[in-house]
C-alpha cells in the first residue's frame, strides 16, 4: 500500500493550554521488534475532560498531545505474530503512554486492539472503546462483587443477581455503558439523567430514571426500599456527594471521576461502605467480550453527534459543555 508522506494531525500545544490546532506532521512508525500496528484511521472519539489530562496526569514520558483515546481504523502494517493483518478492521482505546488518534494515522498495539463489532458505521465502532471497557472493568472488577474480572458473564451474572446499582450521568458515554452491561448482569439499574433523556436511559435497561434536576438523591435514599448496593458514579462533584446518601450499609460507592471520599458528606453516618476511585486499562480481552455483546444485539453505542476532523473546536465545545449523549465522534473521511 503506498502511503502519504504527510498527514493531519490535531495537537494540544502544551498541558497547560487547551486550545488545538490542527497541523501537517509526518506519518508515525511503528517501533521495531514491538507489537505496535500501523493504523489507517476512519473516525476517532475524545473522552470528557481529556484536554486537561495532560496538565492533571502528566504521561511518564514527554509526548506528542494528540487527543482522543479512542479509534475505528484499518490495519495498515502489523508486526510479526500479531494475530492482525493488514486490511484488518480494528478498534481499540489506545494507551496513555502514547499520542492520541485524531489524525490520518495512528499506532495500535496488539494488547489493546480487537476487530470491530460487524455491521456498525466506522463512527459507532468509534463510541465504544474507552466507555465500554470502563464500564466493563467497573462492573467486573472494581466494584468487588464478582471476584477477578475474568469476564466469565454466567458467574458475574451469578454474583450480580438481584443487586442494586444507581448509575449517575447513565446518559453519558460511560453511564450508558454501564446501564446496559448492569442490566445484562441482571441488576436493577437507577440511571440519572436529565428530562430529555430518560426514555433513553429506560430503553438501555435502567429499570427507574431519576431526572437530576427535579430529584434530590439524598430524599431519594432516605424512602424505604430504595438504598442501592453499588453506586456507579460518572460525573463526580455534588452528584457524588449527593449519591452518599443512597448506599446501603457495607456497600460500595465507585467514582470513575474522583475518589468518592473526597466529597462524602460530613454529616453522612453509613458503616462498612467501600470507595473506589480506578483509571481504565485498556485491555484486548475485555474489548472482545463488547464486540461480541453488540455482535448479539445485547448492547449498543449511541452517537450524540459526528463531526469533521476540521471541525474539532466545535466537536470540543459540545463535549465540554457536558451535554454529549452517549459520544462525540470525529470521521476523518468527511469533508468540511
Ligand atoms: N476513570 C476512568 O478510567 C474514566 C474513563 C472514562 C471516562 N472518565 C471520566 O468520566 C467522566 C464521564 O465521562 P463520559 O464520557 O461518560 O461523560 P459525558 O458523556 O460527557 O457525560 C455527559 C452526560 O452527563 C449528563 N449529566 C451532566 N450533568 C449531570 C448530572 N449532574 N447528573 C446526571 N447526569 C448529568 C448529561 O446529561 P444532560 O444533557 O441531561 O445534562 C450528558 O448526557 C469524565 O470526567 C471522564 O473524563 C474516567
Amino acid at each position: 500500500m503506498s502511503l502519504p508522506k504527510t498527514m493531519r494531525s490535531l495537537l494540544q500545544p502544551s498541558a497547560t493550554s487547551t486550545d488545538l490546532t490542527l497541523t501537517t506532521s509526518p506519518l508515525p512508525t511503528p517501533e521495531r521488534n514491538s507489537t505496535e500496528h500501523l493504523i489507517r484511521v476512519h473516525a476517532c472519539a475524545p473522552c470528557a475532560g481529556e484536554l486537561l489530562w495532560p496538565k492533571n496526569f502528566p504521561p511518564t514520558k514527554p509526548r506528542e498531545l494528540i487527543p482522543c483515546p479512542d479509534i475505528a481504523g484499518t490495519v495498515v502494517s502489523a508486526p510479526e505474530g500479531s494475530p492482525f493483518r493488514e486490511g484488518d478492521e480494528v478498534y481499540a482505546r489506545t494507551n496513555y503512554i502514547r499520542p492520541g488518534n485524531a489524525r490520518d494515522y495512528t499506532i495500535g498495539v496488539t494488547e489493546e486492539l480487537a476487530l470491530r463489532p460487524k455491521g456498525l458505521s466506522w463512527a459507532q465502532s468509534a463510541a465504544i472503546p474507552v466507555s465500554s471497557e470502563t464500564a466493563w472493568q467497573a462492573l467486573f472488577i472494581h466494584a468487588g462483587i464478582v471476584g477477578d474480572g475474568a469476564g466469565d458473564i454466567i458467574a458475574a451474572r451469578e454474583a450480580w443477581k438481584g443487586k442494586r446499582v444507581l448509575v449517575t450521568a447513565a446518559s453519558g458515554g460511560v453511564g450508558m455503558w454501564v446501564t446496559q452491561l448492569a442490566n445484562l448482569l441482571g441488576a436493577t439499574v437507577i440511571g440519572t439523567c436529565g428530562s430529555n433523556n430518560v426514555s433513553l436511559v429506560r430503553s438501555l435497561g435502567a429499570g427507574e430514571v431519576l431526572n437530576y434536576r427535579e430529584t434530590s438523591l439524598r430524599e431519594w435514599g432516605a424512602r424505604p426500599g430504595n438504598k442501592v448496593d453499588v453506586v456507579i458514579d460518572c460525573i463526580g462533584r455534588k452528584s457524588l456527594e449527593d449519591a452518599w446518601w443512597t448506599v446501603r450499609d457495607g456497600g460500595v460507592v465507585l467514582s470513575i471521576f474522583q475518589p468518592p471520599r473526597q466529597v462524602r458528606p460530613e454529616d453522612y453516618k453509613g458503616e462498612g461502605v467501600r470507595d473506589v476511585f480506578f483509571v481504565m486499562v485498556p485491555n484486548r480481552k475485555h474489548l472482545e467480550e463488547i464486540t461480541k455483546l453488540v455482535e448479539q444485539g445485547n448492547c449498543r453505542p449511541i452517537v450524540d453527534s459526528i463531526w469533521p476532523l476540521e471541525q474539532f473546536q466545535a466537536a470540543f465545545k459540545r463535549l465540554d459543555d457536558g451535554h454529549a449523549r452517549g459520544k462525540i465522534v470525529l470521521d476523518l473521511s468527511l469533508t468540511q
